[in-house]
């Protein structure tokens, strides 16, 4: 059996980057990823998909892919988005981590780095 067809612990894992840089240096927090992040946990939590087996919402440093921030990357599959407002995130959660869907519109560009 492969290892890929074995289910992982979560179904989804979602991590935000949370990085602040003082001196108006370019990073995720500038953005709204702090309320964004919070956002998240909160509808995950809300549509009963928090936990084993199902999500988890985890806060993360820099993830080196600042110029598109702010981001934030789902594992298994490793997809990263870029996002505007909450209405992004509660795509990302019912799209993605709720319906197994990716959002197309929010991907982050192959080529983005720091
Ligand atoms: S500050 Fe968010 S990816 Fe670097």
């Amino acid at each position: 059996m492969s290892q890929s067809s074995s289910p992982g612990y979560y179904r989804h894992h979602i991590f935000f980057c949370l990085n602040h840089r003082d001196g108006g240096q370019v990073c995720c927090a500038q953005h709204g990823a702090e309320q964004a992040f919070e956002h998240c946990k909160a509808r995950v939590k809300a549509l009963g998909l928090a936990g084993p087996g199902g999500v988890r919402v985890n806060r993360a440093g820099c993830l080196d892919r600042c110029a598109g921030g702010p981001v934030a990357v789902v594992y298994p599959e490793g997809v990263w988005y870029t996002y505007v407002d909450q209405a992004d995130i509660d795509e990302i959660v019912t799209s993605h981590l709720q319906g197994g869907v990716v959002v197309q519109r929010l991907l982050l560009a192959p080529d983005v780095g720091r």
